[in-house]
């Protein structure tokens, strides 16, 4: 584990080689087992291959969705709201878990945030998402994740680039 986070970069190009059926399966696992708050599992995920609508997932946001494009794989993580109040923080493993995953697998991905975020000045990055998969109203998004194989290598980042400074001891001060 520690070597994979000592590689681990956000990766937003790809090869147009697709994710394998079987690699795809391991990634959904990984995502069922991640741990949440009093297990309520409050998240859902909707796999995306197809490539119209990866543009169009594309399209998300102004800035930093366009990654998704090329990419031939998402995950949208998205949560039932009302199975937890604190599932902002189950997604947010849920995501970095399969992050983590792919990148255990030989492949790339970064993050793409949604929630919070903006599709245009008429409608949320969210209720773009909701009319284009379909989502229930009670189905609330946080991210979309791209996955695929790397289309650029990235530099790791050397130990003494990490910020110490933001660990305390004991006592903050
Ligand atoms: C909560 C969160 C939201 C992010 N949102 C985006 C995004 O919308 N678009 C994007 O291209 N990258 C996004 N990223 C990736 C970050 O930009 C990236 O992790 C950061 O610049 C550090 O680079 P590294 O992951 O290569 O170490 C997000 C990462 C996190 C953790």
């Amino acid at each position: 584990m520690m070597e994979l986070l000592r590689k681990r970069r956000s990766i937003r190009a790809f090869t147009p080689e697709p994710v394998a059926p079987e690699t795809v399966d391991l990634l959904v696992e990984a995502l069922l087992r991640a741990p949440s708050s009093r297990g309520k599992n409050p998240w859902e995920f909707v796999v995306v291959d197809d490539r119209e609508l990866l543009e169009q997932l594309s399209r998300s946001k102004e800035h930093g969705s366009q990654f998704i494009k090329n990419a031939p794989l998402a995950i949208v993580v998205c949560a039932d709201s009302t199975v937890s109040d604190v599932w902002v923080e189950d997604c947010s493993i849920a995501a970095i878990l399969v992050q983590m995953a792919a990148l255990s697998l030989g492949l790339g991905s970064c993050w793409a945030q949604m929630r919070k975020r903006r599709h245009d000045a008429d409608s949320s990055a969210e209720e773009y998402i909701r009319k284009l998969l379909g989502l229930p109203e009670h189905i609330v998004v946080e991210c979309i994740v791209g996955i695929g194989h790397p289309g650029e290598v990235k530099k790791t980042v050397p130990a003494d680039k990490l910020q110490y400074g933001k660990v305390k001891r004991n006592r903050y001060s």
